[in-house]
């Protein structure tokens, strides 16, 4: 059943008339337009191989996995549309509305991607609605050119009816048309996740490129520090992140946090509405997600006028050395609760030398313990890929057991935070909040850390920032 067109009828405009010859006048006189699809060299075979990995688990099955659609803002306005991971991931296509169906085959999976296609000239959609008619939003990608593009078969999503059966495995976000039709498969959701443990060449590649682009908008973001201090404060710093983000690639793969001063401890603070001024730390963590949707994670916490203070850079180095012992922990074989201990371990003994943990540093890293965890309440890293919280669904127990193998990209991000208002810290250390967060690539020997290009100790930073140009 196809839903019906949404038309759009704006109060504030004249009703368009709704003769014939007015449709006719509409539909005509249009010279071609440039409908290729937007995608990165590569991204069709890499989502080939990916769907081969997946139909080998799956054999006999029919695999349905749709992109999902923008959500309503409200009324007749929408957020920006993200296509599901899970999607990308088995197609590098991104339009909003397609379905991916992988039917059986001759011991292996056909596939057909079902697009909505474009509401060009001769519909009346193409100029009453707003949020899918050509003349308001551009010419799209049709099924020529997906094709094209991706090299797989690509079919009108009108068509798609055919293609369910009763049997059908489904996956990703919900799809009108697949509503009461297709069984959600957590067995297909944790296959997704877990063969994204190890990104192959074409992904590292394009994880590698949004790394560059952050380290850049890092750069971008420090050169604006006198304007933050200036007038602009932390949202200044996160627009120049955000702006950067959306020119260099499509733009951030989470909400970027930009935490200046006594808002550097608290984790998440993508509020970003206070001032930045002479003195505060600012912990930026943020992330270029490129236009093939992979995304890097990273944070730094800089000095705003270039010099940390001694308490300041005390706490850095303290951090810093839990980030290097955590680093030193991932390799082959490894697995992320090597690296997590280790960086609790340190940052614990950290707390120690500072007099704030009144416990033993075993005490603390026993489970009933845990006292460090007032002071780093996050984990210390992640699977990084399409998602910033990549692969999170093939279980926690798996998830932090797993040996690491060459492939696996991750985030390794201890941190302290100390709340301006934390009565157990003493007062110079109150208001202080250090995250140093990497981005690394298990190899065969080790680990690269894809983010070298950000040095990660105090001197090194400032050192960095004088190189930043204001
Ligand atoms: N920015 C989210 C994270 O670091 O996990
Ligand atoms: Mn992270
Ligand atoms: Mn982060």
């Amino acid at each position: 059943m196809r839903p019906e067109p949404f038309v759009f009828r704006d109060p504030r405009t004249q009703p368009l008339p709704a003769t014939e010859e007015f449709r006719r006048y509409l539909a005509s006189g249009w010279g071609p337009v440039d409908r290729r699809a937007d995608v990165v060299a590569g991204a069709g075979p890499a989502a080939s191989r990916h769907r081969a990995t997946i139909g080998e688990q799956f054999p006999g099955r029919t695999i349905v996995v749709p992109a999902g659609r923008a959500h309503v803002r409200s009324n007749d306005t929408e957020y920006g549309f993200r296509p599901d991971s899970d999607f990308v991931w088995l197609t590098s296509c991104q339009a909003e509305g397609a379905v991916l169906i992988m039917t059986p085959a001759g011991g292996g999976h056909d596939a057909t991607l079902f697009i909505p296609e474009p509401v060009a000239p001769g519909d009346e959609a193409f100029y009453a609605d707003p949020l899918r008619g050509e003349l308001w939003i551009g010419p799209a990608a049709g099924l020529v050119e997906w094709t094209t593009a991706l090299e797989v078969d690509v079919r009108s999503l009108d068509a798609l009816g055919d293609a369910l059966d009763a049997d059908t495995l489904g996956a990703g976000a919900s799809e009108p048309r697949l509503m009461g039709r297709v069984a959600p498969s957590a067995d297909l959701l944790v296959a997704l996740s877990a063969a994204k443990l190890e990104k192959d060449d074409w992904e590292i590649a394009q994880l590698r490129s949004a790394v560059d682009a952050t380290v850049a908008g890092f750069r971008a973001v420090a050169a604006e520090f006198p304007a933050a201090m200036d007038f602009g404060g932390e949202r200044w710093l996160q627009a120049t992140f955000e702006r950067h983000a959306r020119t260099f690639g499509n733009g951030v793969g989470y909400s970027t946090v930009v935490g200046s001063g006594p808002h550097a401890p608290t984790l998440h603070w993508t509020r970003c509405d206070g001032p930045v001024l002479a003195g505060h730390v600012v912990l930026i963590d943020a992330g270029v997600e490129a236009r093939s949707l992979y995304t890097a994670d990273v944070t730094r916490s800089l000095p705003v006028d270039g010099t940390f203070t001694p308490v300041q850079r005390e706490v850095h180095d303290l951090v810093e050395r839990a980030h290097r012992a955590a680093m030193a922990e991932v390799g082959p074989g490894k697995s992320f609760l090597d690296m997590r201990s280790t960086a609790y371990e340190s940052i614990a003994t950290a707390l120690r030398e500072l007099g704030i943990l009144q416990v033993s540093v075993d005490e603390a890293m026993s489970p009933t313990g845990q006292q460090h965890r007032r002071y780093l309440p996050s984990g210390t890293g992640h699977h990084l890929g399409l998602d910033v919280h990549d692969c999170a669904k093939i279980g926690d127990e798996r998830y932090l057991a797993e040996p690491l193998r060459p492939g696996a990209v991750l985030t390794v991000e201890p941190g302290l935070y100390f709340q301006p208002n934390d009565l157990t810290v003493p007062p110079e250390l109150r208001g202080i909040g250090i995250r140093i967060e990497d981005d690394l690539l298990v190899t065969a020997t080790g680990h690269e850390v894809l983010t070298a290009a950000l040095p990660i100790d105090a001197i090194g930073l400032e050192a960095w920032l004088q190189e930043s140009p204001a």
